[in-house]
């Protein structure tokens, strides 16, 4: 199994595999991500709203802030630290409404160990110790604490909604090591549907899979499982009511996403080619993407 960092609870240190940030762009108006979620649902720091915005750096924020020229709900604030929420406080800056984030869609390959959370009281790591952007960007569902692989983050509410829902049948796609090999009957079990219990008690039929073994290499024989459904611990709990135990699982694919190139820890913004192929998958239209993405 991969080790398994545990956070120390006075750790201030960040992992140090951390792909560049792109540029900023633009500033364009859009949904945020779920509000609800983690640190938002508190808001977030007046001089990192501004930041974000693009209308300066964090430090210049902090002057502007304390030139009192931001206005937040009709009421100059000059204090550092006022939490806002973008979405829902009326933010001015010399009069002027601040613009919404720019929208962030960013491809991470998850290492085993960290949590898919945005922060966790127990210490934990979390996958936002992986990710470092200006704007606040939420994970598009979860992977376990011990899966590896492809992470959408973003904070583009829309795409996170369509991604989860069922109803847009975006494409999982897992590789498995398991101990042992599913049988031919598991096989078909596994790929017709089996019921599994939900949180709630109630036993549920998943959503047909597509079942395969990947080509031998490096000794090991993995396997190759694509779901439409985001059950919890979905893969894992299939796998083990056929028997398998599984040694590690990696997501390899969201959709048209494919984790290539990306080394373990790093991420990326997905190339304009990539967000096309997500809006597209998403039933998403050319207008919706914003105008600083599309080529
Ligand atoms: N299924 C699982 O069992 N675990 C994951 O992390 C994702 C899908």
């Amino acid at each position: 199994m991969p080790e398994t960092p545990r956070r120390p609870a006075d750790r201030t240190r960040r992992p140090q595999s951390k792909a560049k940030p792109p540029a900023p762009a633009r500033a364009t108006k859009r949904t945020p991500a779920n509000p609800q979620e983690g640190a938002a649902a508190d808001g977030e720091r007046l001089q990192k709203v501004l930041a974000a915005s693009g209308i300066a750096s964090r430090r210049a924020a902090e002057d502007i802030i304390r030139s009192g020229r931001v206005k937040v709900n009709g009421k100059i604030v000059r204090e550092m630290g006022v939490k806002v929420n973008p979405a829902r406080d009326n933010i001015l800056v010399d009069n002027k409404q601040l613009a919404q984030p720019r929208r962030r869609y960013i491809i991470l390959h998850k290492p085993s160990g960290y949590i898919t959370t945005m922060s966790d009281e127990r210490g934990r790591w979390t996958v936002t110790d992986l990710v470092d952007t200006l704007e606040r960007v939420v994970p598009v569902g979860r992977l376990d604490r011990d899966t590896e692989g492809l992470l959408l983050l973003t904070n583009d509410g829309e795409v996170a909604h369509r991604v989860m829902h069922p109803r847009f049948g975006i494409q999982k796609e897992y590789h498995a090591l398991v101990t042992p090999l599913p049988t031919a009957d598991a096989t078909r079990a596994l790929g017709v549907g089996i019921e599994l219990r939900d949180e709630d008690g109630k036993m549920e039929r998943t959503a047909p899979a597509q079942v395969s073994l990947l080509p031998y290499k490096h000794g090991e024989q993995w396997i190759k499982i694509v779901i439409s459904e985001g059950r919890k611990r979905q893969v894992r709990r299939m796998l083990e009511a056929v028997g398998c135990e599984v040694r590690r699982l990696v997501r390899v694919r969201l959709g048209p996403l494919v984790l290539t190139g990306i080394p373990k820890g790093s991420w990326r913004e997905l190339t304009p080619g990539e967000r096309r192929e997500l809006f597209v998958a998403l039933k998403l239209t050319n207008q919706e993407m914003p105008t600083e993405e599309m080529e």
